[in-house]
């Protein structure tokens, strides 16, 4: 059986990863190491330099993924910086940064992107999206992040009102995870 490390400390994140990389004859083990996030205008860029830092001191073959909120509205702020902004001004502040904004200037869009890397080999990264909207306030108690205050388009309530199973076939994680997975079959086929 092949062996894959996902590097990061999401514990989440690993175990999406785990169910879906695993019944490909991969065995997925997770590993908390620290990689520099730079300050650039997109995921590829930040996923790019953690690959081009990672594959120097961790010789085995890896994957990476870096996710963020981009809202139209906001020059698509927070974006790269999403983890930073939740844990300052978290979901209130940005409701308070769209207020008075009506309901069809709240477009926003989810991204994701996994990053691949075998040593060796030239780095892959897959990219997922889900489009929707800012709510007015925020809705549900699943998920984390920003799940209460985005509707994807074409549904009816928030990521933090649905069950996981209902997000991940919605979201941009889930999406980038499912381009993975088929490059991975592919690979070991
Ligand atoms: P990370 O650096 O990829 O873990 O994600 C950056 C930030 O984006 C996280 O701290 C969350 O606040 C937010 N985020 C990423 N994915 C999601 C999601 O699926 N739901 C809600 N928030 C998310």
């Amino acid at each position: 059986m092949k062996k894959l490390y996902f590097i990061t400390s999401n514990r989440g994140k690993f175990i999406e990863a785990k169910q879906k990389i695993e019944p490909l004859g991969i065995k997925l083990f997770q590993k908390n190491l620290g990689y520099p996030e730079i300050q650039v205008d997109t995921l590829e860029e930040v996923v790019q330099y953690g690959i081009q830092y990672l594959e120097k001191i961790f010789p085995h073959s890896f994957i990476i993924e870096d996710a963020g909120l981009f809202i139209n509205k906001l020059n698509g702020f927070p974006g790269v910086y999403s983890s930073y902004v939740y844990h300052t001004i978290g979901c209130q502040g940005i409701l308070k940064l769209l207020d008075k904004t009506g309901m069809g200037r709240r477009t926003a869009v989810f991204r994701s992107v996994y990053g691949y890397k075998e040593p060796g080999k030239k780095s892959m990264l897959f990219k997922g999206e889900i489009y929707g909207k800012i709510s007015i306030s925020e809705k549900g108690k699943n998920g984390f992040g920003y799940d209460p205050i985005f509707i994807p388009d074409k549904a009816t309530k928030t990521f933090a009102q649905m069950t996981l199973d209902e997000k991940n076939t919605w979201s941009h994680r889930g999406k980038a995870l499912e381009k993975l997975v088929g490059f991975l079959s592919k690979k070991i086929d």
